[in-house]
């Protein structure tokens, strides 16, 4: 739901909440990201072997999607207000959070494009769902690949510890704050009164 250019701030308002397209874009891209960090966290410790090679494949595909997703995301954001916070929010907090949400958004594209980078330096190229050539929009170098590797590591562990306060922050607002911060960006049977 888009809200009025005005209600960046407004008293707490059970009614305002994150419009159906911005819930479901939210909770779809936080499995896949799931999903995607636990597949590159557990395929290095494979055995070489063509199992290796299709999980690999899996998470290289699954980062794509992620990576569409993400676009998708920010243009819908980019056109659409999000709802302001109530008025029992802090100024630090509001600063933070806007700090800490713009950081997500950027890693949310930050980490598929070190992949991809990674895969196209490494000189293996990504071939969505085994069908769909991607480009290569860096030249093989190995060398540039392994640290591409490092680097899509560290960000993507980065990624994983803001998603990690992200949730805490979440939680505190439902079951310690009840101030209904949570409760906007649930689906509506997951939503309570004052959460
Ligand atoms: C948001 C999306 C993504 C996340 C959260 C993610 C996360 C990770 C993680 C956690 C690892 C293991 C790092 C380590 O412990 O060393 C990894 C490895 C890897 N990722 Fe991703 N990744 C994403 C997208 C991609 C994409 C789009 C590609 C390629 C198109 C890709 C290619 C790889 C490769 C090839 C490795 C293994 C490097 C190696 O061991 O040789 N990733 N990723």
């Amino acid at each position: 739901m888009a809200t009025s250019p005005s209600s960046s701030v407004s008293a707490a308002a059970p009614t305002e909440r994150y419009s159906g397209v911005a819930i479901h874009l939210h909770w779809l891209m936080a499995a896949v990201l799931l999903l995607v960090f636990l597949v590159g966290v557990f395929m290095g410790d494979l055995k070489i072997s063509p199992t290796r090679v299709r999980v690999f494949n899996w998470h290289k595909w699954i980062g794509i999607v992620a990576l569409a997703l993400a676009s998708i995301r920010l243009l819908w954001r980019a056109t659409h207000r999000a709802p302001g916070l109530p008025a029992s929010i802090a100024d630090w907090q509001r600063k933070v959070t806007g700090a800490a949400h713009g950081l997500l958004y950027a890693l949310f594209f930050i980490v598929p494009l070190l992949g991809w980078a990674m895969s196209s330096a490494k000189g293996l190229p990504v071939v969505l769902f085994g069908k769909i050539p991607l480009p290569d929009f860096v030249p093989v170098d190995k060398a540039l690949g392994k640290t591409l590797e490092d680097v899509h590591a560290f960000f993507a562990y980065t990624l994983a510890s803001l998603a990690g306060l992200h949730i805490v922050a979440a939680l505190h607002h439902r079951f310690m704050l009840h101030d209904g911060i949570m409760g906007r960006m649930l689906p509506a049977h997951g939503r309570r009164r004052g959460s």
